[in-house]
């Protein structure tokens, strides 16, 4: 019996990965819609996650790290924040490493109970290994009911045609579907 639930340990993976990019810096709670706040605010009681979809330059990522950032000024304890295409990269890039020399980031998001932003789902080009990968994390996350909040450019249907309908699927029974409307905000 392996059945983990949220904040049942507190492991090493717990330390926080913040390494807020400087274009998020000034994302603040107030630019939340309130429609994804209502979710937000009740992750600790539902466990429940978001999955946050909509346009190129909708704000989605914005909006992840301003969650973040309040869910850090609550007190709560460190999410770990993971664009999904640099989180493939670095885990493949230990393969090629001596043990001594790992990052380990797959161990620490497996081991991680608290709550995990995946930012940009469905980005990457969806190999065996990529489904693989992905696979794993959100089944753990599932089966140990532990919260994500996913932002992504593709509505269910389109990440299922992606990642495959197992993923999709999990998805759809852990969070709560949020669609950013708006253009694009890095347009002038
Ligand atoms: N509510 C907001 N208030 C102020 N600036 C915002 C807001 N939302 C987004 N922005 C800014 O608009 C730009 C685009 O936002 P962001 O990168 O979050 O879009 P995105 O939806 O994640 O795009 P993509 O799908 O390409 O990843 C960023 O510079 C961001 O800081
Ligand atoms: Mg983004």
């Amino acid at each position: 019996m392996n059945k983990p639930s949220m904040y049942e340990k507190v492991t090493y993976a717990d330390v926080a990965n913040m390494n807020k990019p400087s274009m998020y810096e000034k994302a603040t709670y107030a630019d939340v819609p309130d429609g994804v706040k209502w979710f937000f605010e009740k992750i600790k009681q539902t466990r429940r996650g978001i999955y946050l979809h909509g346009a190129v330059g909708s704000g989605k990522t914005h909006i992840a790290w301003a969650m973040a950032q309040q869910w850090i000024d609550n007190g709560e304890r460190p999410p770990l924040f993971w664009n999904v295409s640099e989180l493939i990269r670095s885990i493949k890039r230990d393969f090629g490493r001596h043990a001594y020399d790992r990052d380990h980031e797959e161990e620490y998001i497996m081991e991680h109970h608290g709550l995990l932003f995946l930012d940009d789902l469905g980005a990457e080009n969806a190999t065996d290994f990529v489904r693989d990968t992905l696979y794993l994390i959100i089944n753990r996350r599932y089966e140990g009911k532990l919260p994500v909040i996913i932002t992504s450019n593709l509505d269910l249907g389109e990440l299922s045609d992606s990642v495959g309908d197992r993923i999709a699927s999990r998805i759809a029974g852990m969070c709560d579907m949020v669609e950013l409307e708006g253009g694009d905000r890095r347009l002038p």
